[in-house]
């Protein structure tokens, strides 16, 4: 393992931690306290036979057989999968492509809970009355508002996603640490530690995704977040250029400077860091829930099976904050049978499926009760941080032009991370672009 420390980190920062107390009773209750659209004015969704849901690559596995289970009982409504490529901004633009061809090839739209104000207000999507969706209350409440767009239903999360940290507890016991890091020094101290053992030999320290893609914005908002700072703040206006986000950019261009974030990193989305991880060429890796499942396969896929950990993402001065992911299930607008899409989305929402999921995947249900029942977090450890993470998240800026905005995130993310541009002008430069993009 091949990283040095690379710079001191003395400045206060304000905890991040309180978020967590602040949401923890967000949880399972059930009432998200907004005034929702109650759907007086949403169109009806008519008619009833074969659909097709437009989703992007299921890197879960199970997908196929949840779709099977809607075929069996549902023999004249059947869905079809039209599989996406991995690349979140991939699948965006097929989306909006075939929005705006108004093709129907797309009838039910696994949406990234980014999207949702850009699809609600171009109208690619339509409006989904409250009162038809049955298990509303019983979601994480956070998840329900990436959903809404001006107070009106637009999709159902089927899926939530919080950001976690891996890391190879059997390396960090034989080098003596018993607990995760909680800190960024931590971590680096602990990859410091562990590069004395000779298992440590060609390992690097940490790595998330840092691929010029929406995984990218993902990465630079928890580094920004987890020091304090914000990309928008609470009423929705650009505050990028502050003390506070220039310590967590740095903190990723340190990363690779020092070697403790490898260069190969640079090319990585979800499944380029999963494999390294599971590789053992990671010590730390910063990934979704869903990894959870496929690195601890036996089946010799993975060389990490039964030797790693989870924990929440370190930040500054204690735990880190997760930008808040998952995909909410949406009615493309040019669909022909919405009313079996409606159908088919509350049943892929409901708890039965969400449990059905859990036990084949690992990916993050939005039903909050699965989160609590006392067998599944005996039987899957990770709930207990992914729901920390969840509930602890931000959301990404909520805007119209979100294409626009997490292209201008991503251009300046992966300039600073190349050492082309410096952190602070990057910082700068996209604080005037997000304020163009940005207006209301
Ligand atoms: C995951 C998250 C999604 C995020 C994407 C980035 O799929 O669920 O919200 O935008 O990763 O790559």
């Amino acid at each position: 393992m091949r990283f040095e420390r690379s710079h001191a980190r003395r400045t206060a920062f304000v905890a991040v931690a309180s978020s967590f107390a602040l949401l923890a009773t967000a949880c399972g209750s059930g009432d998200d306290g907004s005034s929702g659209g109650g759907g007086s004015a949403a169109p009806a969704l008519e008619g009833r036979g074969p659909i097709t849901l437009a989703s992007g690559k299921d890197t879960s596995g199970n997908l196929q057989n949840q779709l099977n289970a809607w075929n069996a009982s549902h023999p004249t409504e059947k869905v079809e999968l039209k599989e996406l490529p991995e690349d979140a901004n991939a699948q965006r633009q097929q989306m909006i492509q075939n929005a705006q061809a108004q093709s129907d090839a797309f009838s039910v739209l696994s949406m990234d809970v980014v999207w949702t104000s850009e699809f609600a207000a171009n109208q690619w999507v339509t409006q989904i009355p409250e009162d038809k969706v049955p298990d509303l209350g019983k979601l994480i409440p956070a998840t329900v508002e990436t959903a809404k767009y001006r107070d009106k239903l637009y999709g159902v999360p089927v899926t939530s996603d919080g950001g976690l940290l891996y890391y190879r507890k059997d390396l960090l016991t034989k080098a003596g640490i018993a607990d995760a890091p909680k800190t960024w020094d931590e971590m680096l101290a602990a990859c410091q530690k562990v590069a004395a053992l000779p298992e440590a030999k060609g390992m690097s320290c940490y790595a998330g995704q840092y691929e010029k893609y929406e995984g990218l914005t993902v990465n630079f908002a928890e580094a920004i977040n987890s020091a304090g700072g914000v990309i928008v703040d609470k009423d929705g206006k650009p505050n990028v250029n502050t003390p506070e986000a220039k310590a967590g950019l740095e903190e990723l261009v340190n990363g690779f400077k020092a070697g403790a974030i490898p260069k190969a990193a640079i090319t990585y989305k979800e499944e380029e860091g999963r494999r390294a991880f599971q590789e053992g060429k990671l010590l730390f890796h910063r990934n979704w829930p869903y990894v959870y499942a496929l690195a601890n396969k036996t089946d010799g896929s993975s060389k990490v099976a039964g030797k790693f950990g989870v924990a929440p993402l370190p930040g500054k001065t204690g735990p880190g904050v997760s930008s808040l992911g998952g995909h909410d299930y949406a009615i493309s607008s040019f669909a022909k049978n919405k009313a079996t899409a409606l159908d088919f989305i509350n049943f892929m929402a409901s708890e039965e499926r969400q449990k059905a999921n859990i036990e084949k995947t690992s990916q993050a249900p939005s039903w909050a009760s699965l989160y609590d029942d006392p067998a599944l977090t005996k039987q899957f450890p990770y709930l207990a941080p992914l729901k920390a993470s969840i509930l602890g998240a931000q959301p990404r800026p909520r805007v119209v032009k979100y294409g626009d905005v997490t292209a201008a995130i991503q251009a300046a993310a992966y300039d600073a991370l190349n050492a082309k541009v410096a952190p602070d002008k990057a910082l700068a430069d996209l604080q005037t672009k997000l304020q163009s993009l940005i207006t209301q």
